[in-house]
């Protein structure tokens, strides 16, 4: 039987989530890779038995996590039923909706319809009564945002979600979808939205935004999804994600320009004596306004690898700057 460590709120740091009253840990984990049919359950429950201990209480879900889509959710829900049940007060749960679920008009995008219908799928696969935050995956360009966020609203006061979150909006559409919430006194707790020194386009379009709303931000692909390591330098190693047939990362988007950054970057990190994933995290949480880094795993020494980056989170102003020269 799992016991949590003892010790496991002692060194992760917990930073407020916008204008609210919920603190999440400053690296959270998600199950996008590495919990679907095609991988272990062992490895999987370790992960999270390992995050948990390190004192990371928020785990990311979506209703098409897996592959096949469901499968990290109804994974994630045996590994909560045997380990986590006694902590569910503790943690900080999350799922959305947006993309491709299931077959026909109903299946995906942002009706009232789908949202719904999908998070009580959700829950029933997890074993829970509630999530804590339920996304909007991705803005549907042909659904009015009154019905999404109406949505949003419905699954609060039916006590299906305790918070709400939108994933992938730009900085407009955030402003827009934000002001609807508002009126129907519902706040928008966070956005999600992609954020990584090598993919920097959240900075011109939506932190402000976030910021002048009080609303906090996760910020998914903080290590571009593995590329900022060292692990590609010397071409795809078979047990990365770019080797998998079911990664979302393909071998040709590890390109030659992305390297070169990448050897630059890592130079900065061993100065620093960190690693450069240490860094890429720490990175990201240099801005007050990002509340969480929101990594994956594929084995639970990546875990204990990335909160270390909590160790040493400020930078120099020289540092920023050489940063800046080789990402903008
Ligand atoms: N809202 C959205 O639309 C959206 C989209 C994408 C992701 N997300 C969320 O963001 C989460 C994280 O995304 P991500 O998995 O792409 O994040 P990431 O942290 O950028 O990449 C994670 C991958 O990097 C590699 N890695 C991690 N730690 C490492 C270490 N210490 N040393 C070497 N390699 C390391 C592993 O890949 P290997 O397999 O190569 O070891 C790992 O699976 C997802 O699980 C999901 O919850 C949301």
């Amino acid at each position: 039987m799992y016991i949590a460590a003892g010790n496991r709120y002692e060194t992760m740091k917990y930073r407020r989530c916008g204008r609210s009253g919920l603190m999440l840990p400053a690296i959270s984990l998600g199950l996008w890779h590495n919990f679907g049919y095609h991988d272990t359950e062992v490895n999987g429950r370790e992960m999270v038995r390992r995050a948990y201990d390190l004192g990371i209480t928020h785990f990311d879900l979506a209703n098409n996590y897996g592959p096949p889509p469901g499968s990290a959710e109804e994974m994630f829900g045996k590994i909560l039923k045997d380990d986590l049940a006694p902590y569910r007060d503790e943690l900080i749960i999350s799922t959305k909706a947006g993309y491709l679920m299931w077959p026909g008009p109903y299946g995906e995008w942002g009706s009232r319809k789908y949202l719904v219908a999908s998070l009580d799928q959700s829950l029933k696969r997890m074993g829970l009564e509630y999530v804590d935050i339920f996304y909007s995956h991705r803005p549907d360009p042909n659904t009015p945002f009154e019905e999404t966020m109406g949505a949003l609203e419905q699954v609060v006061r039916q006590g299906k979600a305790l918070y709400v979150g939108l994933s992938n909006y730009s900085g407009e559409q955030t402003s827009e979808a934000v002001k609807i919430l508002k009126e129907l006194k519902v706040h928008c707790l966070i956005h999600q939205p992609r954020y990584n020194m090598l993919d920097r386009k959240a900075e011109s379009d939506l932190m402000g935004v976030l910021g002048n709303e009080g609303v906090g931000c996760i910020a998914f692909c903080p290590l571009a999804q593995g590329v900022l390591s060292d692990k590609y330098l010397d071409g795809i190693p078979t047990d990365s994600r770019a080797a998998k047939p079911t990664g979302y990362l393909k071998a040709d988007q590890v390109t030659e320009e992305k390297l070169s950054k990448v050897r630059k970057l890592r130079q900065i990190a061993q100065n620093r004596g960190q690693s450069l994933v240490q860094m890429a995290l720490a990175w990201v949480l240099r801005d007050e306004r990002v509340t969480s880094a929101l990594i994956g795993a594929s084995r639970p020494g990546q875990v204990e690898e990335n909160v270390k980056a909590l160790e040493k989170l400020d930078f120099s102003v020289q540092e920023i700057k050489e940063i800046d020269a080789i990402t903008l």
